[in-house]
Order: structure tokens, then C-alpha cells, then sequence
């Protein structure tokens, strides 16, 4: 079943259950206030008379009431102590006679003998007196139900037709209702199937602020997620393709020649020579990719350990210490002593060798690398700074994607794969840290790493 209908037909239960009862108890209380009121009248009309009685008991004060009775839509009755008529203002009929027979208690207030008014001809009261000779007897007044009837069944009427207005009404609000609580489901829903499908082009309106609404957005951050990780993933898979088929079109047309029989020995070492120098490209790049993959997966392990920040960096400047002054860069190193990390060593040494060699190989001569440790608190905070040639502020969002490479054709030059930056990035993202870039044209980079919640010297050695 639809979830349009569905919703609605509950709506319809629940809205109609209420109705209903509401309806039902209004109509019961007005009908009882209704015939209450005429009862009361009725009575209030029979003590005005046994007022008079007890004043005057005369022929013509009798006489009086009768004349005034039936002029009214009420009747009155006088008997005496026994139950004998004395007078009335229409002839005692039957109905009435099974009324005046009826044993009652002598009351000065007056008492209600008959109120049915669904199957009772009348709804009757009495009131007894006393004249002043001493005699008793009792007021008896009438009225007809027919009236009754007639009001209440003008009033069933009404209370019918406004059921009706009312579910009719209902039905109308239930249908618009549900239609617009339904449409953002069940655009959401095909939504849903198209991502199934593969097909990540959705859409789906900004509806509301409430529960829907978020569930809408979330729906729309997985699809355009989705969108980028398959965009990312051809572009991914086309840049692998590109990066494998240069070196191996070297190799395969070296090889080539360097099976020829008429070049000299030297030549074919030459060629054979570029042959490995590729090979060993390839095989670097598919190392490099491999370790990405297995972040992906994280199948690669984190061992975390104490380790002298400081010293640690030492030992990796002097592995880099010799390119740096080869191509005339200037290294200074500036950090916090005792400062204490909880990292993996080597996998922070690739760090740092990955973002020492960008320095160095994206630098001119007579230029600065700096790498500042301070630690504030529990963080600390590396920057490797250089006074290179800068990223352009429109590649710096991508720098870190795997395969980016800023200057395409200078990074074959260098040998780039651009995956140096990707790598980086997943080792920080697993140790739970941050990286971010600053980049000003051709007048420096600056790499920030921080390292989050890594336990102080003291603290350390509790654990
Ligand atoms: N310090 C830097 N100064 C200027 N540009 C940089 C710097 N570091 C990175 N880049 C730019 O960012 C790109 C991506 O860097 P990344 O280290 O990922 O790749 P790569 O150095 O080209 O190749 P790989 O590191 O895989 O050998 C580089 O190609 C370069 O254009
Ligand atoms: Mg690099």
C-alpha cells in the first residue's frame, strides 16, 4: 500500500475516532441540558401555580389557571388529597390518567413523575399544596413531547449535517496532509533507486528544517559524495593509465632498439640503461600506489611510539642534508626540546622526507627551508616552510588528491607522481592529526601539521 494512503487512512481512523466520540457527548449534553431546561420550566410554571392556590383556593382562582393553561402549549391538572380531578385544562386523557396514578411523594418544591421523552406522549411534573381551609392536593402540569421530538430532531439534524461538513472537510485536509508530507518520501525514494543504480545525478529540493529535511540533505551529500568518488575514480584510473603507458612506451621502444644487431655495444648499455631507469619508475610508482591502496582499506598498521620529536628530525635532516646543500638550499631547524610524540616513526619519516623533497625540489638556489616544532599544551605543531615557487591558490584544494600534480609537464622533468602529498595526508588522517597548506606565488609554501592529544612527558609514563 501506498505510504500517501496509508498515512492518510490512519490519519482518517484516529480524526474520525475523535470526532465521533466529541460529536456523540456534545449532541448527548445538549439534548439532556434541552429537556432539563423544559422539565424545569415545567415545574417552576407548577409551583407559580400552587403558590396562587395556597393564597386563594377559589372557584374562580381555579377557574384562572385553567383559562391561562390553555392558552399555553403546557397543561395543568388539580386534584385533591385523593387523586380526583378538580379541574384541568384539557380533558384528562389516557396518557395523563397513567401519569396522575402513578404513586408519588408529596413535595412543596415540586417533583419531576415523567420525564421520557422518547416514548412518553408527555414529561410531566407535580406540585403539592395546601389552601388555606386546610385542604390538599397536587398541582399537576403537562407538556407534550411531540415538541420535544421535534426540536431534538431538528437539532439530529443539524449535528448529521455537520458530521458530514466535518468528514468532508477532513477527508479534503487528509489529502492535501498526506500528499505534502509524502512528496519530499517519496521523491527521496526515487532518489534512492537512481543511487542504486548507479545513476548519482540527483537533486532533491531544500524542503524543511525538521527530521525530513535533514534526512533530504543527507541523502543529497551521499549522492554528490558518490558523484565525486566515481568522477575521482575514472580520473584516478586515467591518470594511472597515462603515468604507466609513458615509461613503458620508453621501454618498449628502447628495447627495441637495443635489440637491433647494428649499434655499437656503448649505445645498447645506454638504452638498456634508460630501460631500467623506467623500469624502476613504474615499479616506484606502483609501489607508492600500493601502500595508498592499503591505506584505503587501512590494512597498513599504525605502531605508535614514544618518540624525541626532536631528535627524530635531526636524524631524518641529515639523511636530506646532502641534497639540500647540493642544490644550494639553506635548512634550518628550530625546535622545542623534549617534545614528545606518539607517533609511528616510519611512517613520519615518509612524511617528512615527502614534504622535505616537494620543498627542495619545487625551490631555487639561495633560498630557505625552515621546520619549526612548537608544542602548546598537549598539541604540537610542525610547519615546514619554503621560499619555493608557490602553489596557485586555484590548485591548492587539490594538491593533496592523489595523482595532482601542479605543473604537469616540469613534474615529469622531476619525476613526480603527485602522490607524494596523498600519502602524507592518510598518514596524518591516521594518526589522528591535521595538515593544512599556505601558499603565496613565488614567495613560499608553508605545510602545517598538528598533532592532537598526544600525551605529555609526565603523563607518558603511565601509560
Ligand atoms: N613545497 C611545494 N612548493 C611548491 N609546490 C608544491 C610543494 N609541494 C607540493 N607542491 C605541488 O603539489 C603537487 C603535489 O605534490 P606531491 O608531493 O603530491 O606530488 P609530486 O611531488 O609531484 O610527486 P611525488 O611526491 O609523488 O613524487 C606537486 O606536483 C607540486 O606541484
Ligand atoms: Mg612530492
Amino acid at each position: 500500500m501506498k505510504i500517501s494512503i496509508k498515512l492518510g487512512l490512519w490519519f482518517f481512523i484516529c480524526i474520525f475516532i475523535i470526532e465521533a466520540s466529541s460529536m456523540f457527548f456534545l449532541h448527548r449534553n445538549v439534548v439532556h441540558s434541552l429537556v432539563n431546561e423544559e422539565l424545569n420550566a415545567l415545574k417552576l410554571r407548577g409551583n407559580s401555580h400552587r403558590d396562587v392556590i395556597e393564597i386563594s383556593y377559589d372557584k374562580a382562582t381555579l377557574h384562572h389557571i385553567k383559562i391561562m393553561e390553555s392558552q399555553t402549549d403546557t397543561e395543568v391538572v388539580i386534584t385533591n388529597d385523593v387523586g380526583k380531578v378538580i379541574t384541568s385544562s384539557k380533558t384528562v386523557d389516557k396518557e395523563m390518567e397513567k401519569i396522575l396514578n402513578t404513586k408519588h411523594e408529596e413535595s412543596k418544591n415540586g417533583l419531576i413523575i415523567q420525564s421520557d421523552w422518547q416514548d412518553e406522549r408527555y414529561i410531566s411534573t407535580v406540585s403539592s399544596f395546601q389552601a388555606p381551609n386546610g385542604e390538599i392536593g397536587f398541582v399537576y402540569m403537562f407538556k407534550s413531547t411531540d415538541q420535544i421530538q421535534h426540536v431534538i430532531s431538528r437539532l439530529n439534524e443539524h449535528f448529521i449535517l455537520a458530521s458530514v461538513l466535518i468528514i468532508f472537510l477532513m477527508l479534503f485536509t487528509i489529502f492535501l496532509l498526506s500528499k505534502a508530507l509524502t512528496k519530499p518520501l517519496i521523491l527521496m525514494k526515487e532518489a534512492t533507486r537512481k543511487i542504486s543504480k548507479g545513476d548519482f545525478s540527483v537533486s532533491l529540493p531544500k524542503t524543511s528544517n525538521d527530521e525530513i529535511g535533514e534526512l533530504s540533505t543527507s541523502i543529497q551529500i551521499l549522492a554528490n559524495d558518490l558523484n565525486y568518488l566515481k568522477k575521482e575514480r575514472n580520473e584516478f584510473l586515467g591518470s594511472i593509465s597515462h603515468e604507466l603507458r609513458t615509461p613503458l612506451t620508453y621501454i618498449k621502444g628502447y628495447a627495441d632498439i637495443a635489440k637491433r644487431n647494428n649499434i655499437s655495444e656503448k649505445d645498447r648499455l645506454h638504452y638498456i640503461h634508460i630501460i631500467y631507469e623506467e623500469s624502476n619508475h613504474v615499479s616506484n610508482l606502483l609501489t607508492e600506489l600500493f601502500d595508498l591502496a592499503k591505506m584505503d582499506q587501512h590494512t597498513f598498521s599504525i605502531s605508535k611510539e614514544k618518540v624525541n620529536i626532536c631528535l627524530f628530525m635531526q636524524s631524518i635532516l641529515r639523511k636530506m642534508e646532502p641534497a639540500f646543500e647540493s642544490k644550494g638550499v639553506k635548512l634550518e631547524f628550530i625546535c622545542q626540546k623534549e617534545t614528545f610524540a606518539h607517533i609511528d616513526p616510519i611512517r613520519f619519516e615518509q612524511v617528512f622526507l615527502n614534504l622535505l623533497d616537494n620543498a627542495l625540489k619545487y625551490s631555487d638556489t639561495n633560498t630557505l627551508t625552515a621546520i619549526e616544532i612548537t608544542k602548546k599544551e598537549n598539541i604540537i605543531d610542525i610547519n615546514v616552510r619554503d621560499q619555493g615557487h608557490g602553489i596557485p591558490a586555484e590548485d591548492l584544494p587539490y594538491i593533496f588528491d592523489r595523482l595532482y600534480r601542479v605543473d604537469k609537464s616540469r613534474s615529469r622533468l622531476t619525476g613526480g607522481y603527485g602522490l607524494g602529498l596523498s600519502i602524507v595526508k592518510e598518514i596524518i588522517d591516521a594518526h589522528g592529526g591535521t595538515i593544512s597548506v599556505e601558499s603565496q606565488l613565488n614567495k613560499g609554501t608553508c605545510f602545517k601539521i598538528t598533532l592532537k592529544g598526544l600525551y605529555d612527558e609526565n603523563r607518558f609514563a603511565d601509560r
